[in-house]
């Protein structure tokens, strides 16, 4: 039987978003997230919850910007990289060996291999059992026009965004279908 403390495992697989974001001394971090998900229209809403202990945590709700990065399978180990812990005598952006390029509204970076950036302003940050829930406003967003189609939708079968089942284990199950 299933434990209720595996829960998380039966809501897989999960998109997995690489957050740029940066401290009050104005070092850029990155780190790898699947408790992301849109959770209004208007306004553009996104939620991310994070772990309180995380350096992307105190620089998400000191800097308050951060930007939600959507990768792709090619850069996976990039994306396995970026979920490792922070250093703050180097770079894990650097180490993963991901580009950045200035975002339009927020001051941390966003990713030039992505598919696709979100900019966040966070509007809200609450306690959720042992994370915190951060919401964060849209403010702005790019796309890589190959991965783009005609209705704005991301080409997922053309990009490939890892989808996270557990620890080190991915899935791609990309076949579309329309009803
Ligand atoms: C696939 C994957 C998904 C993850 N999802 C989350 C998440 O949703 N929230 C979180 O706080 N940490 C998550 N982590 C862990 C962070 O990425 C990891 O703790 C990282 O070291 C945090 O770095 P930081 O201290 O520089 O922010 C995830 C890691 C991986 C590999």
């Amino acid at each position: 039987m299933a434990r209720v403390a595996d829960f998380h495992r039966l809501l897989a697989p999960r998109l997995t978003v690489l957050v740029t974001t940066m401290d009050e001394r104005g070092k850029t971090d990155v780190s790898t997230f699947d408790f992301v998900s849109p959770v209004s229209f208007d306004p553009p809403l996104i939620m991310l919850a994070v772990g309180p202990k995380k350096h992307s945590y105190w620089s998400i709700t000191r800097v308050k910007e951060f930007v939600v990065n959507v990768p792709t399978e090619k850069i996976l180990d990039k994306v396995w990289s970026a979920g490792g812990p922070f250093d703050p005598n180097e770079s894990k952006i650097q180490k993963a060996g991901l580009k950045t390029e200035p975002s339009d509204k927020v001051r941390p970076p966003k990713l030039s291999e992505c598919a696709a950036s979100i900019e966040c302003f966070v509007e809200d940050a609450r306690k959720s059992g042992d994370h915190i829930m951060v919401i964060g406003r849209v403010v702005a967003t790019h796309v890589n026009e190959e991965y783009l189609d005609a209705k704005g939708n991301l080409k997922v079968d053309v990009a490939r965004p890892p989808l996270h089942v557990s620890e080190n284990l991915f899935a791609f199950p990309y076949v579309t279908k329309s009803v």
